[in-house]
């Protein structure tokens, strides 16, 4: 965000006051901010915040007795118009080309990209005609940024949040600022467990968590990456905000998945802990209990990364993981060899923070030339970075 001018509209709304916290986020970021504000949207947050917060003068009115605000220089001046909290009331004008202030003003005249972050009780953002504006909005070609669930200034709990300053920053770096090598690079993320049913109320399964996975997704997503997660099933509680979330059962299903995307992918990362085997017979009805023991007759299931190592095509970057409990070294250069990969990530049972359930992971990456890079026991969201890190500097630096 170094150096980049954004031009911040604030409306009338409670969500107002975290305005004040979205302009501290992109000063630091090194962005400009100047700050226009309906009059209304006074009575929410103070000027004075601000214009401290921005180090610049905050701007409401089209006149004052001395001077006239040059509305459309302000809509020049911006590489970004961003309004947060959009307000029912400004949205409906926006949408009708209404021009009663300067906010308004600068908007109509504005020719940089504008977005929004709308804010709204959940009765009035379900409402047939703030949808119609917010069509209208996007149709005119403005940015939305999605409204978020959770508790209301009503007291009510719903949709209608706006959304955090964090998720708007990061919306801003993704769609308008960002540099990276990643940007528009088609990636496919596989994570969690597969499970493979014996009936139709059990199944074999294990403990992944798919936490390393959405960590990786994320990490991709956040540097322009058009990310696709093809997801086992998980506790995991998460929104896939932008993400393309492709959720699957079965090692089968997985499969399936994985061939129909790899074709158009750049950088694909296994992370899922696929189930090696799968029972031959998975019965219709429950499995009764009866006298003396069960046998249940498994399968191999097919294995994913050995068959994208078979169609990878010049360009294409594979990676996978691989969980060990011994002889992790020669595991992980086997699986490179075997399954075509250009990495593998070994992450070892025996250190302590590493592999299922934990919110850490110590990692180790093998390179096919032979290049090991060794990593500490960080969180899954850095081991994440680590993991992209790495694959940028090998290929696309
Ligand atoms: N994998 C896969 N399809 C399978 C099994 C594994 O794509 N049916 C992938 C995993 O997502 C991981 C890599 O292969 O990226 C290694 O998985 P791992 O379970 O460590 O190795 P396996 O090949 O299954 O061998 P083993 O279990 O004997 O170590």
């Amino acid at each position: 965000m170094q150096g980049k001018k954004i031009l911040l509209g604030i409306t009338g709304s409670i969500a107002a006051y975290k305005s004040a916290y979205l302009i501290r986020m992109l000063v630091k970021a090194g962005a400009e901010v100047k700050v226009i504000m309906t009059p209304s949207a006074k009575d929410f947050v103070s000027p004075l915040t601000l214009s401290t917060l921005s180090r610049n003068p905050v701007l409401i009115d089209l006149f004052d007795e001395q001077s006239w605000a040059n509305h459309v220089m302000l809509g020049r001046w911006a590489d970004v118009m961003l309004i947060a909290p959009l307000s029912c009331n400004t949205l409906a004008k926006m949408a009708n080309g209404q021009c009663d202030n300067l906010l308004l003003a600068v908007y109509l005249s504005a020719t940089c990209p504008v977005v929004v972050a709308p804010a709204m009780d959940e009765d009035m953002w379900h409402h047939p005609a703030t949808k119609i504006n917010i069509d209208i909005l996007a149709s005119f070609g403005n940015h939305i940024i999605p409204v978020e669930k959770g508790d209301l200034a009503s007291g009510l709990h719903g949709d209608g949040r706006m959304a955090e300053p964090e998720t708007i920053l990061k919306y801003l770096e993704a769609n308008f600022f960002l540099t990276s090598k990643l940007k528009g690079k088609k990636a496919i993320v596989t994570a969690g467990p597969t499970y493979e049913p014996l009936d139709p109320v059990r199944f074999i399964g294990n403990h992944s968590s798919g936490k390393m996975g959405l960590a990786i997704a994320k990490e991709l997503y956040s540097r322009g990456a058009d990310v696709t997660l093809i997801m086992g099933p998980t506790q995991l509680a998460f929104s896939a905000n932008g993400i393309n979330l492709v959720n699957v059962t079965t090692a089968d299903e997985m499969y399936s998945a994985c061939i129909d995307k790899f074709k158009e992918a750049d950088i694909t990362i296994m992370s899922a802990a696929v189930a090696d085997y799968t029972p031959i017979n998975k019965a219709d009805e429950k499995i009764k209990k009866k006298e003396g023991s069960l046998n249940v007759e498994l399968t191999k299931t097919k294995d994913i990364l050995k068959a994208l190592g078979e169609k990878k095509k010049k360009g294409q970057i594979l990676v996978g993981f691989a969980l060990e409990t011994n002889n992790e070294e020669a595991y992980a250069n086997q699986k490179l060899k075997e399954k075509n990969a250009d990495l593998i990530v070994l992450n070892s049972l025996n250190d302590t923070g590493a592999g299922f359930g934990y919110d850490t992971n110590k990692i180790t990456i093998f390179e096919k030339g032979g290049k090991v890079y060794k990593f500490e026991t960080k969180s899954k969201s850095e081991v994440a970075k680590d993991i992209i890190d790495t694959i940028t500097q090998l290929y696309y630096a």
